[in-house]
């Protein structure tokens, strides 16, 4: 029996613009997930029948990277599902690095690749950014050019992204989910549609990259309350671009007074939103007078565990 672990993840700036090749920062957060892998007489997911339906991501990771016989998979996860809070990359993750563990072949890079690969099989267009977050922990910065602290170098199609380790400091987020599941593919699907049609568009996400760029910097010197500024302008263009919502506007603009900056986080259209504070008891109760689920996370974790093998 293999039991692995992996992090759900925020991004802290750059989702979308990311797709379109900017950069973008993700970082690992301490809530986890967990699988229990062991060999069985067919294959189940917590007891149920494993099919594509309800469990696309690990069918076509067992599709694509197992060629050992029927699982029984256990998972029990603290990332609520559909948050926008790297759920589905968690579950692949963890999943693949017990598949890595069972044939003694665990290694985070290899998990991230084919984790990236199997995200991009269920969702259509996507980056490597929540599985490579997932994967590595800590913080990542995903970029179209090699830097300092590189760890692995992602193709498809035309795109690539070299995603790099990002010396996170250890910072405490508020989320608030919106409590309203909303899947990625559409959403990323609805803003490429946006960005070929239009260059107004496409000028938000350039101004999304830069920005992040900034944020890059300003993380690295710890300056919160700046970091804090180019979340919530971070913000505002992905309102333009379209994958706000009512929800997650409301729970911004209550965290805001009390936070250095808030911000939708993942995919948007639902899911949730973070805020950077050293008030994270008010902005808790702010969220959560808003009709939001709240939860106080710290950044800082370690990415794919073997906790047992
Ligand atoms: C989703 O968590 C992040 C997006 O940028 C999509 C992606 O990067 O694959 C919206």
């Amino acid at each position: 029996m293999i039991l692995t672990s992996a992090p759900g993840k925020i991004i802290l700036l750059g989702e979308h613009a990311v797709v379109f090749g900017k950069p973008a920062i993700a970082l690992g957060i301490d809530l986890r997930l967990s699988c229990t892998v062991s060999e069985a007489d067919k294959s189940t997911v917590n007891g149920y029948p494993l099919t594509y339906q309800y469990h696309p991501y690990i069918h076509t990771a067992m599709r694509d990277y197992w060629r050992g016989g029927p699982l029984s998979i256990e998972i029990s996860s603290e990332i609520p599902s559909g948050s926008g809070l790297g759920s589905s990359a968690a579950v692949t993750v963890a999943f693949l690095a017990a598949l890595g563990a069972m044939s003694d072949d665990f290694d985070v890079e290899g998990v991230a690749r084919r984790a990236f690969n199997v995200e991009s099989m269920v969702q259509g267009r996507a980056s490597p950014l929540d599985t490579s977050a997932s994967s590595h922990g800590h913080g990542i910065f995903v970029d179209s050019s090699p830097g300092d602290d590189l760890l692995w170098h992602i193709r498809q199609d035309s795109r690539q992204w070299y995603v790099h380790h990002c010396p996170a400091p250890e910072l405490t987020f508020v989320i608030g989910f919106t409590g309203i599941r909303a899947s990625t593919g559409p959403l990323v699907a609805r803003v490429r549609r946006y960005v070929e049609r239009t260059r107004f568009a496409a000028e938000l996400v350039d101004e999304i990259g830069q920005i992040t760029q900034e944020g890059m910097a300003r993380l690295r010197e710890r300056d919160v309350e700046a970091l804090g500024r180019l979340m919530t302008r971070d913000h505002n263009l992905l309102a333009i671009l379209g994958v706000s919502s009512r929800e997650l506007q409301t729970l911004v603009d209550a965290a805001l007074p009390l936070s250095y900056g808030a911000k939708l986080t993942g995919a948007g259209g639902g899911g949730s939103m973070i805020a950077l504070t050293d008030r994270p008891e008010e902005v808790s109760k702010a969220i959560r007078r808003r009709g939001g689920i709240p939860y106080i996370v710290q950044t800082g974790v370690d990415g794919a565990r073997v906790e047992r093998a």
